[in-house]
């Protein structure tokens, strides 16, 4: 047994023996709870145990298991715990792996400090949900909330502590991938996104074995690279800054976030990873943040690519920033003991960082009990159960955004009517690359999705409508003509098996098919690799296969749904134009085939509304709602004028915008109702509007309130 872990032990049997003496006597007062007081007391004693080493091995988040999201992949990981230079791992799979590795480093290591296990769990872990971009379409706070709830349940049961969620960038540009993982444009609606989340994941304080530490990312403004680019220079106003960007991040701050992730990003010339405004003047000073900050992948190694200087230098000027935890560069663990030597950094430095990491620990009970979240039995119970299924499910078919439903004559002689929703009879085609492939539904960052087990859009229909009409199914194209694009949109697992026919040889079989249907669903999009991170794209049509495809769907005659897969935002104008019923369904998780056979045959009303405008074209990128006025705008009505802010090629409005989504039913509203006609500036007032639902379905509406600051100081947006 080892002297200083049974010192370490011993101080726990001291503690438990207080609490329960305590107990005993009758104090049930929180003082029998753990104070900050007794947490600081006890990482004192700690860390005056502790080495400089070891200290900078809780710094240390090097990365492990199956599952890497950047080109580095730590070995020896077995030695390095045993040696305590490693604080935690991530994207490591499985209760008893983490427990076995746990056990290494509370039996092993000299002070048996326990490790944090992060994963990249943003919409799900075993059961999926919809991609965050489309979650936030529900507007739908509960259900958002109840999402990331259902993923620490399921992460937790599997040895997870800590996850790198919520991702609240802010971003007004659909050529960059990561748009899929925020809440889309709006700082308020993100905001609110960005506390449900961190309510699900943390609960109430992270005392339970099913609440996990959330990590808000990426701190600061990564969705405003320039020219939709991934990683690429940022460079943005105060006032745009803290008007437009930063008060989702604030807001999980607010609601008590345990972590912060780093983004890769420049700001004001200084890459976020070394920028001490950023991670100790606003989050901190500003702020009040009092959890730790981990950089991204590999973030410091990268300042050299940056160009601020070597490794030991940047891993300086990361740490005095007021970065703690280094995820896969090893800069810390590799530099900071020669940078203490050289007085390059400070020794308190470190410890409050190295402290910030122990309180942590501390905070999800992992002193108290490093196995909390090793429990075996509660994978079989907790993950992927009915229950959680029906609320992905449930979820999903919330998230699907109607963009068009037009009137059509199914049956020559009969009143035309919406075409959706149809009752599931005859012959129904599903026709398109991604109708059949079960490990595009789940969409980018499924990391802990058994990506084969979700059913493809064909399995659930076929499983939905037996007995009452007959799937049909035709691939119709590839995703894309160009084969290496689509190598590089399907990566990690997500092929949709190129076939080697020609397009013609394709298509003549998706006719063949569409003409024995009686409607024709074409399931076109992006893969789910064409978004989330890495994915920036400067054509945002759909691929030029597919349109084809679609085209010539349409020249059957037969009434056509677009069911559209995509993660982003897409350019959809002739497809506005030509086809009758559009259906986006984003990535809608493990449940998505259900769900969008839900929608399809009415059993729920689609009432999702976009958070994200959708552009005529790229040109107008970057397009959103709450923009200036300007000081030329357009007359009402008016789309081109001489000398006023337009283009001569296209107006300035989106195709959809913000805050749209149509619904199988009509919706009127009464007039609005105000509690009272002024306020001042901190001042509150109640709007109140009668909402009837005027149509034959029943459905949900987003209530939207925009307000307007007619005359202000500076300049302020059209509507807010
Ligand atoms: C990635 C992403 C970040 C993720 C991290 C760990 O590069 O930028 O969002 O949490 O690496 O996988």
């Amino acid at each position: 047994m080892n002297r200083d872990k049974s010192n370490y032990n011993n101080m726990i049997y001291k503690k438990l023996s207080l609490s329960v003496l305590l107990f005993a006597a009758g104090f049930l007062t929180a003082s029998a709870q753990k104070s900050p007081q007794d947490m600081d007391r006890f990482i004192d004693v700690l860390m005056n145990k502790m080495t400089l080493e070891e200290k900078i091995g809780q710094l240390n988040l090097p990365v492990t298991g199956e599952i890497t999201t950047g080109q580095a992949k730590s070995s020896d990981i077995a030695a390095k715990i045993k040696k305590g230079e490693v604080g935690g791992l991530f994207n490591l799979k499985g209760v008893e792996k983490i427990r076995e590795v746990q056990k290494q480093a509370v039996e092993d290591s000299r002070l048996g400090i326990p490790l944090l296990f992060g994963m990249d769990v943003i919409h799900g872990y075993e059961t999926m949900f919809p991609i965050p971009l489309g979650l936030s379409c529900t507007w739908d706070m509960t259900a958002i909330e109840e999402s990331a709830r259902i993923a620490a349940v399921e992460a937790s049961a599997d040895g997870i502590s800590w996850t790198f969620s919520p991702m609240v960038d802010i971003s007004r540009d659909p050529r960059w991938g990561r748009v899929s993982e925020g809440s889309g444009e709006d700082p308020f609606l993100g905001a609110m996104i960005a506390e449900a989340m961190v309510r699900g994941y943390q609960g109430k304080n992270m005392e339970r074995n099913d609440e996990i530490m959330a990590c808000v990312k990426h701190f600061a403004l990564y969705g405003a690279g320039e020219a939709g680019r991934d990683y690429n220079t940022v460079d943005m106003s105060r006032q745009r800054m803290f008007n437009d960007y930063m008060l989702p991040y604030e807001a999980a701050v607010e609601a008590g976030v345990g972590s912060v992730m780093a983004s890769f990003n420049e700001v004001d010339g200084i890459p976020a990873t070394a920028n001490k405004w950023l991670m100790t003047d606003i989050l901190r000073g500003q702020w009040g943040f009092n959890g730790f900050v981990v950089t991204d992948y590999t973030g410091i190694s990268e300042m050299i690519d940056h160009g601020i200087g070597d490794l030991q230098t940047v891993s300086a000027r990361a740490i005095n920033a007021g970065v703690d935890m280094d995820m896969v560069s090893e800069g810390f663990v590799g530099t900071l003991k020669k940078s203490v030597q050289e007085g390059k950094v400070s020794m308190a430095t470190l410890n409050t960082a190295c402290r910030r990491i122990l309180e942590a620990k501390y905070k999800l009970g992992l002193f108290d009990n490093p196995y909390k979240y090793c429990d075996p039995k509660r994978p079989a119970r907790d993950i992927f159960t009915k229950a959680h299924r029906d609320a992905a499910r449930r979820i999903a078919a919330e998230s699907f955004v109607l963009l068009k439903n037009d009137d059509v004559t199914l049956i020559p002689g009969t009143p035309a009517e919406p075409l959706l929703p149809f009752n599931p009879k005859g012959n129904i085609a599903v026709i398109g690359p991604l109708a059949d492939s079960r490990t595009n539904m789940p969409g980018t960052w499924s990391v802990a999705a058994v990506l084969d087990r979700c059913p493809s859009l064909v399995e659930g229909l076929k499983e939905m409508t037996t007995g009452k009409a007959n799937i049909l199914y035709a691939k119709g194209s590839n995703l894309i003509s160009d084969a290496s694009y689509e190598e590089r949109a399907t990566m990690f697992g997500r092929s949709l098996n190129r076939d080697n026919r020609t397009d013609q040889q394709l298509l003549d079989e998706a006719l063949t098919v569409a003409n024995q249907s009686d409607i024709i669903i074409a399931a076109l999009g992006e893969s789910s690799e064409m978004s989330g991170e890495s994915s920036s794209r400067t054509d945002l049509n759909i691929p030029d296969v597919q349109q084809n495809l679609l085209k010539e769907l349409l020249k059957t005659g037969k009434p056509v749904v677009l069911v559209l897969f995509t993660g982003r935002p897409l350019t959809l104008t002739w497809e506005q134009e030509h086809v009758p019923a559009i259906l986006n369904v984003w990535f809608g998780g493990s449940e998505a085939a259900y769900a969008i056979g839900d929608a399809l045959f009415g059993y729920v009303n689609p009432g999702g509304k976009l958070t994200m405008s959708f552009p005529k074209n790229v040109g107008q990128i970057p397009l959103y709602y709450a923009h200036k006025n300007t000081g030329r705008p357009l007359a009402q009505g008016k789309w081109f004028e001489k000398f006023r802010s337009n283009y001569l090629d296209v107006d300035n409005e989106p195709l959809y915008p913000f805050g749209y989504g149509l619904s199988y039913t009509t919706f009127s509203y009464g007039d609005i109702d105000l509690s009272r006609s002024t306020i001042d500036m901190t001042g509150e007032l109640t709007a109140a509007v009668m909402v009837t639902n005027t149509g034959t379905w029943p459905g949900s509406e987003v209530v939207q309130l925009y307000i307007r600051d007619l005359v202000g100081s500076t300049t302020r947006p059209v509507k807010e």
